[in-house]
């Protein structure tokens, strides 16, 4: 009989473990070993103080345009750190000498940038809709399958089935997912429970998320993406649900309210009424807007002065100039059009308007199950129109602002320090190798959590 194989870690049996995974002769780690390590000895190899000097950096992104041109590159440069926050940025052989006690992680050969702020995601589902993906690519449309019972209520029905523990496991394992390819804060809406019990599930779940991961999560309350099916008669009763029984409870769990205002989701009327109440529970509001057609979000949001107004694929340059008078930031989904083989948000248009532009994945099971944003770059670019620059900086800059993150998204002496190193030279080879993982190394608050350390040259 073979003789079995045993964790070199823990010394058990194979017929005793869950999982053996088998390395070169006869190494192997069991599952639980490799949970032991990634718990205990992960954290405790890394700095715990968030102090750190990233040093010979070839190219840093700062979006301080101060240093010039969008993206305020600097050069030879360094980025220390300490307690989290970057205390100095600026060519290497200009850094003063006392931060040389910092640990170090040596950045040749590489760039350094601010950590991607996806600030509009739908990271809780139960279920998937890849039935309904093919049915689109046969030529079904959106409204037609939400109509034949699929879309968001087909993932409402997964949702509500979900236990809060499996709802958990998917989030954190598209959240891990997001860190892993550089996103260090996500936007998480809840919005498909659309019932009391299942939307407090869904938005713990999302706060859940931040404390599992070195991610920081910002929550939102979607109870406003549709009106589920056993209010299909009686909108103005769902409405009562959600300003009477819901507000009141996920106030405390979410810092912002969104609502889906568009055809076959809420109209004007009802987003203003949504929006207005959420506001006297301290949320504040943000708007999907114009995603299926000229449908009034944009009117909405204007006169309410929401955050943000996300979406605006059917924006003409009137909206864009109303949206820029009243401070609101553009939320840009460009997967979603792509994944949907939908005209894209005219990005450039917005831009050349003035508008704050943001650019995220809007990671859900229906319109775009895309969570990397380095793949939203590359479809903002090849898709939509927008600069390699515009796009970095939407991704970064443009995202923490439509979260009013505003010590976040850049490399300036204050900023929280929430840094990725690339595997490349240059940002420039974002879009241009989109399915590859450009990020080597994720700094989440000074602490790198995501990168082979020795391979960087770590030496604390
Ligand atoms: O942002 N537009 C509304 N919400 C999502 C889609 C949700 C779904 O289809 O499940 C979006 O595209
Ligand atoms: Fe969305």
């Amino acid at each position: 009989m073979a003789r079995l194989l045993h964790c070199s870690f823990c010394g058990r049996p194979e017929n005793q473990v869950g999982r053996l995974v088998a390395g070169p002769g006869r190494v192997a780690i069991c599952d639980e070993c490799v949970a032991l390590a990634h718990d205990v000895a992960l954290p405790a190899a890394i700095p715990p103080t968030g102090d750190l000097l990233l040093s010979e950096i070839d190219e840093l992104v700062t979006n301080d345009a101060r240093r010039g041109g969008l993206l305020g590159i600097v050069n030879d440069a360094a980025v220390a750190i300490r307690e989290g926050r970057v205390t100095w940025v600026g060519p290497e052989s200009e850094m003063p000498r006392r931060y040389r006690d910092l640990p170090e992680l040596t950045c040749r050969n590489r760039a350094v940038m601010p950590g991607f702020v996806d600030a509009h995601t739908h990271l809780v589902f139960g279920g998937h809709r890849a039935g309904e993906f093919s049915r689109r690519l046969g030529g079904a449309t959106y409204l037609e399958l939400q109509a034949d019972g699929g879309g968001i209520n087909s993932t409402v029905q997964a949702t509500r089935a979900a236990s809060p523990a499996q709802l958990l496991d998917g989030a954190v394992e598209r959240a891990g997912f997001m860190l892993e390819h550089g996103t260090t804060t996500v936007e998480i809406k809840s919005g498909y429970g659309l019932e009391t019990r299942a939307e407090i599930a869904s938005l713990e779940v999302a706060r859940q998320v931040g404390r599992q991961l070195p991610i920081d999560v910002v929550p939102t309350f979607l109870g406003a993406h549709l009106i589920p099916p056993e209010f299909g008669r009686d909108p103005e009763g769902y409405l009562r649900v959600l300003e009477d029984e819901m507000l009141p409870v996920v106030a405390r769990l979410a810092t912002y309210c969104d609502v889906f205002c568009d055809e076959g989701a809420f109209t004007p009327s009802q987003a203003r009424r949504i929006l207005r109440a959420a506001a006297r529970y301290g949320l504040k509001p943000r708007i999907h807007a114009n995603q299926l057609g000229a449908t009034g979000g944009v009117e909405v949001a204007a006169e309410l002065g929401v955050v943000s107004a996300d979406h605006l694929e059917h924006v003409d340059e009137t909206g864009a100039d109303r949206l820029k008078a009243a401070g609101v930031v553009a939320v840009l989904c460009p997967t979603v059009s792509w994944s949907m083989r939908l005209p894209q948000a005219p990005g450039p248009m917005l831009w050349d308007k003035g508008l704050t532009v943001a650019v995220a994945s809007d990671c859900n099971p229906g319109t775009s199950y895309i969570a990397s944003m380095q793949l939203v770059i590359a479809v903002a670019c090849l898709d939509m129109g927008l600069s390699l620059e515009q796009a970095v900086w939407s991704a970064t800059r443009g995202g923490a602002l439509a979260l009013e993150e505003t010590d976040k998204g850049r490399i300036t002496p204050g900023a929280v320090a929430d840094l990725i190193v690339l595997g490349a030279d240059s940002y420039r080879h974002l879009a241009y190798r989109p399915d590859q993982n450009l990020v080597e190394t994720v700094v989440k608050s000074g602490g790198v959590v995501v990168g082979n350390l020795q391979l960087q040259g770590f030496s604390a």
